[in-house]
C-alpha cells in the first residue's frame, strides 16, 4: 500500500492548484486565442464559461478527489462500484500526454528566451527583426528539439528526486512576483503610443468577429487554463484536508487564474497594437512583442530575464502536475515503482514532444485538416480531450454520484453554509452537459 501523505497547509495544497493552473495557458495561449477569435467577444464567453462550467467541474474534480483520497480511477471504482466509469480515466491519461506533448516544446521556447536574455540580445532590434529571431527559431530543428528536451530533463529530474514540494513552495513566492511584474509591464505598454486601441480590442465586445468556432476555442482555453477535465485536480484534491472549504479552494483558483490571464491580455495588446504585430499572429504573438516592451522600460535587460525565469517557473508547476497524472496512476493502479513510472513517463513525453518540436520544421508538411502536429496536439488536447473530460466530470458529479456525498464535501458534513450548493448543482447537471454537448453536435454539423 503506498503511503499517501496530505498537503501540510492550506495554503501548500491551494498554491500547488494553482501553481497547476496559471502557467503557459494563462501567458502565452490566452493572449493569442483572443487574438485570432476577436479579443473582447472572445473574452466575455470565456469569462461566462469559467463561471458556469470552469467553477462547477473544478469543484467536481475535487469532490471526487477528496472524497475517496485516491487517484481518479480507484476513486471512480470506490465511487461506483461494479461499473465501468472508471474507464474514462485512460482517457484522461491520453489527453495529459497530448497537453505535456506541445506544452514543452513551448516551454522550451522560453527557455531561449532567457537565453537571448541573459545575453542582451532582446534589446535595440525593430519590430520586424523580433518576427525573425522567432521564426528561426521555429525553423531550427536543433534549437527546438534541444530546448524541449532539456526542459523535459529539468521537469524529470525534479520529479525524480522528489523536490516538486520544494518547487511548489519557491513557486509560491515566484507567483505573486510574477503577478507584480505582469502589473508593471502592462501599465508600462499602456503607456506606448496607440496603447487604447488595443484595450478597445480587449474589452469591446464585437460579436460580429465572434464565430463558433471562436466560442468553442473559448470553452477549450477556460479548461485548458483551469487544468481541467483531466483529472489532474482530481490527483490533487485527494491531498486534501477534510476541514477546507472546497467551494473557496474552487474560487480562488479561478479568480486567481482569470486575473493572470487578462492581465497577460492588458499586457499584449496595447503593445501589438503600437508596434503593428497582427493580433491574428498565433503562437508566435508574444514572442514578437514582449522584446519591445522590455526595451522600452529602464533596466529592459533584468525586466527581460526576470520575467522569462518567472515564466519558467509557473511552467514548470504546470507540468509537474501534468506529469503527475500518469506517474500516480502507475503507481498506485500498476503497482509501477516510482522510478519506472518517471522512466516510462518522460519516454512517452519525449516522443510526443519531439514530434511537436519537429513540426514547425522538418514535419512542417505533415498536416491534418490544415493543421502541423503541434496545433493538431493543441487542438485535441483542449478542445476535444479536455472538453470531453468536463463533460463527463459534471455529468458524474451532477447525476451519477450519491448526493449526499456531494453535499458532505460542498458542506464538510454540514459545517459550512453558504456553499452556493444549489447553484453547483444546477450547473453541473444542466449548463455544463448541455453547453459541451451543445456545441459538439453544432460543429460535428449535426444540428
Ligand atoms: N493550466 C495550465 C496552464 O494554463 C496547463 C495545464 C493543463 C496544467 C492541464 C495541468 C493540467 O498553463
Amino acid at each position: 500500500m503506498t503511503k499517501r501523505v496530505g498537503f501540510a497547509t492550506r495554503i501548500g495544497a491551494i498554491a500547488a492548484a494553482v501553481g497547476s493552473a496559471v502557467g503557459l495557458g494563462n501567458i502565452w495561449r490566452f493572449p493569442f486565442e483572443a487574438g485570432q477569435n476577436g479579443g473582447g467577444a472572445f473574452i466575455l464567453v470565456y469569462i461566462c464559461c469559467i463561471l458556469v462550467m470552469g467553477i462547477p467541474v473544478i469543484l467536481s474534480e475535487f469532490i471526487i478527489g477528496r472524497s475517496t483520497h485516491s487517484n481518479m480511477k480507484a476513486a471512480l471504482k470506490k465511487l461506483s462500484p461494479g461499473k465501468k466509469y472508471y474507464l474514462f480515466t485512460y482517457i484522461c491519461i491520453l489527453g495529459s500526454f497530448i497537453v505535456i506533448g506541445f506544452y514543452s516544446v513551448v516551454c522550451g521556447w522560453i527557455i531561449e528566451y532567457l537565453y537571448q536574455a541573459l545575453m542582451g540580445n532582446l534589446s535595440g532590434h525593430t519590430p520586424q527583426e523580433y518576427s525573425d529571431m522567432f521564426t528561426s527559431l521555429v525553423a531550427s530543428p536543433w534549437r527546438c528539439v534541444g530546448w524541449t528536451i532539456l526542459f523535459l530533463v529539468m521537469n524529470f529530474l525534479v520529479m525524480s528526486r522528489g523536490i516538486e514540494k520544494g518547487i511548489e513552495r519557491v513557486a509560491s513566492i515566484m507567483m505573486p512576483l510574477l503577478f507584480v511584474i505582469l502589473l508593471i509591464f502592462c501599465v508600462n505598454s499602456l503607456l506606448l503610443p496607440g496603447a487604447g486601441k488595443g484595450l478597445d480590442f480587449l474589452f469591446y465586445p464585437d460579436f460580429s468577429d465572434l464565430t463558433m468556432h471562436g466560442v468553442l476555442a473559448a470553452f477549450g482555453q477556460a479548461f485548458l487554463s483551469l487544468s481541467i477535465g483531466i483529472s489532474c485536480l482530481v490527483t490533487y484534491s485527494s491531498y486534501f484536508k477534510d476541514d477546507t472549504s472546497l467551494t473557496k479552494d474552487a474560487m480562488t483558483v479561478a479568480v486567481l487564474d482569470t486575473l493572470v490571464a487578462i492581465l497577460s491580455g492588458v499586457m499584449i495588446f496595447p503593445a501589438v497594437f503600437s508596434f503593428g504585430v497582427e493580433p491574428t499572429a498565433g503562437p508566435r504573438l508574444i514572442f514578437e512583442v514582449l522584446p519591445g516592451i522590455f526595451q522600452q522600460m529602464t533596466g529592459g535587460y533584468v525586466w527581460a530575464l526576470l520575467f522569462f525565469l518567472l515564466v519558467f517557473f509557473a511552467s514548470l508547476t504546470s507540468t509537474i502536475s501534468l506529469s503527475e497524472i500518469p506517474i500516480t496512476f502507475m503507481i498506485e493502479e500498476h503497482k509501477t515503482s516510482r522510478p519506472h513510472a518517471i522512466v516510462w513517463t518522460a519516454l512517452f513525453t519525449l516522443v510526443l514532444a519531439t514530434l511537436a518540436a519537429l513540426s514547425f520544421n522538418v514535419l512542417d508538411d505533415v498536416k491534418l485538416w490544415g493543421k502541423n502536429i503541434f496545433d493538431m496536439m493543441d487542438y485535441a488536447a483542449s478542445n476535444i480531450f479536455m472538453l470531453l473530460g468536463g463533460l463527463f466530470t459534471a455529468v458524474y458529479v451532477g447525476w451519477i454520484m450519491d448526493r449526499k456525498i456531494i453535499h458532505d464535501q460542498l458542506t464538510n458534513g454540514g459545517r459550512l453554509k453558504g456553499t452556493m450548493e444549489p447553484y453547483l448543482i444546477f450547473c453541473m447537471r444542466y449548463v455544463a452537459p448541455v453547453s459541451i454537448v451543445f456545441i459538439f453536435l453544432y460543429l460535428t454539423g449535426i444540428i
